[in-house]
């Protein structure tokens, strides 16, 4: 078991919050959320870019996020402020800057050099939007560019490749499953980190949490949102229940017990139970364990 795998980092809940809404960046703080990322992108409207960015910088500097990891969403470099929003975060030294847009490995490569530019080191992440159709098409050779740079993780953006594509957002995502599919599989095979798009509806909870479930069985490591109220459902969801746990428990006793040492396969509660189980077994109970952690 290499020690990546046991080291994990929650990111159930990745709740966006406006820059421009100094009271929301405020109110975050008080927020379960695993993640936050403070947007100087879609949520903002033009005139109030520059506004949002002092917000952001100044509720970084005060701080009072405690364990939450805070990513700061720039705009594409392609726009007027993309530059100026990555050199400004430079000083920040948020947890990752997620990058809107991106469409090939070049694109991650001229965020991640102004990301050095702006003087962040490689312990400021970069997340990527995947949420245009060429992005889809270049997937992987977007997911390698990892490893000539900071790239860590994926974040889908479904109401983007859903205006370009012209696809209708239904309830069981049916027009996107080629996209989710491709840029988990992605993720997973550079090991990067794979979170999921909104859900707009935010008064329904029950498609909320269908659409929190999809996302898990997809292989998603957590899910954007977009209020408040989608947290709680969101980390429930996203965390192994304690029978999850329970049964990781006994897979993991189960070769541990001296009468199966060196054995490959086992029955465990009546299942044929592999190596590889117990893999994902200590993983369920890494995540298990390191979600108690953050109370
Ligand atoms: N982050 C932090 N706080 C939030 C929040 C968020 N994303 N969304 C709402 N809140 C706060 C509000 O400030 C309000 O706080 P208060 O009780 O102290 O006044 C409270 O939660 C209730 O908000 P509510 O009145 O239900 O929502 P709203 O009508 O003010 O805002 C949205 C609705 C959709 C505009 C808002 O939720 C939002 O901006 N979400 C994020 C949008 C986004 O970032 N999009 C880009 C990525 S897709
Ligand atoms: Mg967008």
């Amino acid at each position: 078991m290499s020690a990546s795998v046991l080291a994990v980092r929650p990111r159930r809940s990745c709740l966006y919050t406006p820059g421009a809404n100094a009271k929301a960046l405020a109110k975050a703080r008080d927020l379960k959320a695993d993640a936050l990322i403070f947007d100087l992108e879609d949520a903002v409207a033009p005139d109030a870019k520059a506004e949002a960015r002092t917000n952001v910088l100044a509720a970084i500097a005060e701080g009072g996020y405690g364990a939450r990891e805070i990513v700061v969403r720039v705009n594409a470099l392609s726009t007027p402020w993309g530059a100026n929003d990555i050199e400004a975060v430079g000083g920040a030294k948020p947890n990752a800057v997620l990058a809107p847009k991106v469409n090939s490995a070049d694109d991650v490569m001229a965020v991640d050099e102004a990301m050095s530019d702006a003087g962040l080191l490689k312990t400021t992440a970069l997340w990527v939007m995947i949420e245009t159709p060429l992005s889809i098409l270049n997937i992987k050779e977007i997911a390698a560019a990892s490893k000539r740079t900071r790239l860590a993780g994926f974040v889908m953006g479904i109401n983007d490749l859903a205006k370009d594509m012209r696809a209708k957002q239904t309830a069981a995502r049916t027009p996107f499953l080629y996209a989710l599919a491709a840029a988990v599989t992605a993720a997973r095979a550079y090991g990067l980190t794979a979170i999921d798009g909104v859900y707009n509806d935010i008064p329904n909870t029950d498609g909320f949490i269908e659409a929190c479930r999809q996302g898990l069985a997809f292989g998603f490591d957590g899910k954007t949102l977009i209020h408040p109220t989608q947290i709680e459902a969101c980390n429930t969801v996203f965390a192994p229940s304690a029978e999850e746990a329970e049964e990781a428990r006994a897979i993991v006793a189960a070769f541990e017990a001296p009468e199966n040492a060196g054995k490959g396969v086992l029955k465990v509660n009546g299942k044929m139970t592999e190596l590889l189980h117990l893999d994902q077994a200590r993983r369920t109970l890494a995540i298990f364990d390191a979600v108690a952690a953050m109370g």
